[in-house]
């Protein structure tokens, strides 16, 4: 049968292919320590599982949704976005969708035009590339400066009469960067300039460690960038839900109103149980949040330095947010004789054990993404196999 074009061009996520070949590996036996993965590795807290056993006994979820989400959850986003990161807006301008990714995805098919492109900073994550392209945009990679973080004089160089949006995402998945309100804002001014739709992936939002708390969010930062951007987020990473699929898109309510139209013709509603579960995690308590912060901080500050100390590895600043660590290791894959990042990640998935996703599916190529959502005795072996790999 003979495929479209644009399925053709579709590479699959790295991420999810790196997991997968690590469980092969571990199924025939071998001992893989798996730190490709991108999602928290804490049990969803109790209260949120109750709230949707609650519900499924009550016979409350057997139903459609409105495609935008139930009202309950609407509202719920606006008041936890209010009280966690002084953001303000109405129920109107919140759609809920099958995961963040769906939002994103979903945003691209509302936004785009044929040829429409979309500035995306390198390093970017996974899906962002491959989700323009679906909606027949063009992704444009904008180099990394040495800090990783984006600069409007770079975006300059890479904008054109074509540039229809940009991609912005802090805490950055995968380096664990944060902007601070400054650069965020001198960015979100730039597109403002350009006319320029910015897509805010605030997805980590609430996973900061060390740097302002909250983390500002793009719609924070005076009205005008607001009225350029739309907020994708979620409850994935912050409440460890990711199977759970509930993400969100906040933005102009003719925006939204088009993208819950084509979602009434895509998913339809996010499942209306994972929605309930979602209200819950949202209003309910916040201290399993706290908790799991704590520990990802904990493991953050001993895995850190032990990776900086790993021969041919460079961490130029500590990650702040989210839960990844990504050094560029072109001296380490001098040092072992590698020319692609490919081939490195693939030794030290072979020969060290060690599953990490290649630098390669983030546009930048000689890094690897390591990530320390698991506990730390595991990350210590882990760490203490990549040290004996590099000696
Ligand atoms: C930067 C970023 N955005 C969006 C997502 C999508 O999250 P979800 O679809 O689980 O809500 C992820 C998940 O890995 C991510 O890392």
């Amino acid at each position: 049968m003979q495929l479209s074009q644009r399925a053709c061009g579709v590479r699959p996520s790295a991420t999810l292919k790196t997991g997968q070949q690590a469980a092969q590996l571990r199924a025939q036996g071998v001992d893989v320590i798996n730190l490709s993965v991108g999602q928290p590795d804490y049990p969803t807290p109790a209260a949120i599982r109750e709230a949707a056993v609650t519900a499924i006994r009550a016979n409350q979820v057997n139903s459609y949704t409105a495609t935008a989400g139930t009202p309950a959850l609407r509202e719920a986003i606006v008041q936890r976005l209010k009280e966690s990161q002084r953001v303000d807006v109405t129920a109107e301008q919140v759609v809920v969708t099958t995961g963040a990714k769906m939002a994103l995805y979903a945003l691209f098919q509302t936004l785009l035009d044929p040829g429409d492109e979309v500035l995306l900073p390198a390093p970017y994550w996974v899906s962002y590339a491959e989700q323009v392209k679906l909606a027949g945009g063009r992704p444009v990679e904008v180099a990394p400066t040495a800090t990783l973080k984006v600069t409007p004089e770079q975006l300059s160089v890479a904008v054109t009469a074509a540039t229809k949006a940009i991609v912005l995402n802090s805490p950055q998945n995968p380096s664990g960067l944060v902007y601070t309100a400054a650069e965020l804002q001198a960015i979100g001014k730039w597109a403002v300039a350009h006319d320029l739709i910015i897509i805010a992936d605030e997805i980590y939002g609430e996973l900061v460690y060390d740097g302002p708390v909250p983390v500002p969010s793009m719609l924070t930062l005076g009205d005008e960038i607001a009225a350029h951007t739309i907020l994708v987020n979620g409850v994935s990473k912050t409440y460890a839900m990711t199977g759970w699929r509930i993400g969100y898109a906040v933005g102009p309510v003719n925006v939204m109103t088009a993208l819950k139209n084509g979602l009434s013709h895509m998913t339809g509603n996010a499942a209306a149980v994972s929605q309930a579960a979602a209200v819950a995690a949202l209003t309910g308590d916040q201290a399993p949040v706290a908790k799991m912060k704590e520990g990802f901080k904990q493991r953050l500050d001993v895995v850190y330095p032990l990776l900086a100390a790993v021969p041919g590895f460079k961490l130029t600043t500590k990650p702040q947010g989210a839960f990844y660590l990504f050094p560029d290791v072109t001296a380490a894959m001098a040092m072992k004789g590698y020319t692609t990042t490919d081939d490195f990640v693939a030794a030290l998935l072979n020969d060290a054990h060690i599953a990490v996703v290649t630098g390669e599916a983030f546009g930048l190529p000689g890094h690897i993404r390591l990530s320390y959502a698991t506990d730390l005795d595991t990350l210590k072996t882990a760490l203490q196999r990549l040290k004996s790999f590099m000696e």
